[in-house]
């Protein structure tokens, strides 16, 4: 992240790390929390507890996380700021089974707390799988932890995935907010971390030209992909319980959307924000499962070659069921019953091992509205398309026309881009860096509501109940290395429109 002048630094603090010997923690947690740390944004008054199931101690603790930092660091690390950080790492085992290890954990955190000077505040974060949310939460109600007194905080984290159908992300929430107000909850989706993502906001509301054609009346459709060359490699069991559409269209895809169609909010503030996020995603049109199922595409890769790295076949991934029909590819077709977006398709695609990695937001304007050209007939004119490029190069690019030189009004497509890369010098970040360090300084803004989550799943439940009738019926497969499903390509051919090729 860039040193922003004016950038916050939090309150003194207790960063309480459930999952602290996990991938999450090692790979991105700790790294950002060193990035912070070499850009002046950690408070001096520090401490990180890690919370382990089995006793570990501390020194062991901090040797596993400094492996992790080297290992996943995304700059050089220095000695003296790696040092500093791990020196306020302690270990600290508790157990939601063991409710009086939750007993033992407030004694000791009060300790810690008393010997850091933290002021009591205290941040807890959940890197662990889903199903440890609701019992570490309730054990951390019960044993007093998460109650706000004396003027200190109490903020609780959690990662995605937020449920897995609209029914258990209710019940989840209706858990969580039993236990502390939405003020203190930060529902992180890394999407919401990433520049560009942020930029969305920026493009939109801070420059008076893109406004006033950001409806019905000058935009064709909006398309979102997010393509990943990886294929699922080890985690097998978690995946094929989850699939494409659940992993990541009610949240990092609707994130995007809901920027990109979002009514302009009346503040920049975490209620105006998030609210007009919420209602936009509400309006999401509900489809019936049989429109569901017209207006959708998913797929299963098998066997190929990505590059240079052959990718085995799907069914083939450890702990996946040799007969799955779990998606690892879906395209959908959204209408947001909206004034502003009405007729207006959003087209949503995201896929593993595809050819190529990209993340984008292609809002394709009308075409000109009639051949005055000779040369060129109307139909031939190239695309006219506003990107907003996530990967591989983070910026915006506008396409248009332009005559070719020459006697003859010949016309050509061509693109204006700007990369943040070509403008601003900024150290390599991972995207947790803002993430965390609003959950210190305590700005909801990045973070998911419960009626936005809510209404992400509601858009979605169609097409996760029509494709688990279906079944096998109706799941393509495509070959690992290509762009996915041939049928994907059908899904817009049908209304006359093409995906956008990479540039
Ligand atoms: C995660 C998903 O939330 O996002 C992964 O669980 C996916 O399956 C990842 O690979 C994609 O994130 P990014 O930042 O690489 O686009």
């Amino acid at each position: 992240m860039t040193s922003q002048p004016n950038a916050q630094i939090p309150d003194g603090c207790a960063f309480v790390i459930f999952g602290v010997t996990g991938d999450l923690t090692h790979r991105l947690v700790i790294p950002a929390l060193y990035n912070l740390a070499e850009a002046n944004l950690l408070p001096e008054k520090f401490c990180v507890v890690g919370i382990t199931r089995k006793e570990m101690s501390s020194e062991d603790l901090r040797a596993s996380l400094l492996e992790g930092l080297k290992k996943f660091a995304t700059r050089p690390v220095k000695d003296d700021i790696a040092d500093k950080l791990l020196y306020c790492v302690t270990a600290v085992s508790a157990d939601p089974s063991d409710p009086s290890s939750f007993d033992k954990l407030r004694k000791r955190l009060e300790k810690l707390e008393a010997n850091r000077n933290t002021g009591g505040n205290r941040l807890f974060y959940l890197a662990t799988p889903p199903d440890a949310f609701a019992p570490i939460s309730s054990e951390l109600g019960r044993a007093g932890l998460l109650k706000e007194e004396g003027g200190a905080w109490r903020r609780l984290v959690v990662e995605k995935p937020f449920g897995t159908d609209l029914a258990s992300a209710k019940k989840l929430n209706d858990h969580l907010l039993g236990i502390v107000s939405e003020h203190s909850l930060y529902r992180i989706d890394h999407y919401l971390g990433k520049e560009t993502v942020q930029n969305i906001l920026v493009l939109r509301f801070s420059n008076g030209m893109f406004e006033p054609i950001w409806n019905r009346e000058h935009i064709d459709h909006i398309q979102i992909t997010v393509d990943e060359k990886l294929g699922v490699a080890h985690r097998g069991s978690f995946y094929d319980k989850t699939g494409a559409l659940r992993d990541m269209v009610p949240n990092h895809l609707f994130q995007l959307l809901s920027l990109v169609a979002m009514e302009p909010p009346s503040h920049f503030n975490a209620h105006s924000v998030r609210s007009a996020k919420a209602e936009v995603l509400a309006a999401i049109q509900q489809q019936s499962e049989e429109e569901a199922l017209r207006n959708s595409v998913r797929g299963q890769y098998t066997a190929g070659k990505v590059g240079d790295t052959e990718i085995g076949d799907y069914r083939k991934v450890q702990d996946v069921d040799p007969a799955s029909t779990t998606e690892t590819y879906a395209a959908l077709k959204l209408t947001i019953d909206n004034w502003r977006w009405a007729g207006v398709p959003f087209y949503l695609r995201t896929g593993k091992a595809l050819g190529a990695k990209r993340t984008e937001v292609a809002i394709k304007f009308k075409q000109a509205p009639f051949a005055m050209f000779r040369c060129t007939p109307v139909e031939e004119l190239s695309q006219n398309y506003l990107v907003i490029g996530i990967e591989p190069v983070e910026g915006i690019a506008l396409q248009f026309n332009t005559k070719i030189p020459g006697p003859t009004i010949a016309i050509d497509g061509v693109e204006m881009t700007f990369r943040y890369k070509d403008y601003f010098k900024v150290a390599p970040s991972n995207g947790y860096e803002t993430l965390l360090h609003d959950c210190m300084i305590g700005d909801n803004i990045l973070f998911q509501r419960a009626d936005g989550v809510e209404a992400g799943w509601q858009a979605v439940q169609p097409f996760l109940d029509a494709w688990q009738n279906a079944g096998a019926e109706g799941l393509e497969s495509y070959a690992a290395g290509s762009n996915g499903p041939e049928k994907a390509e059908a899904l817009l051919k049908r209304d006359g429109r093409n995906w956008r090729e990479p540039s």
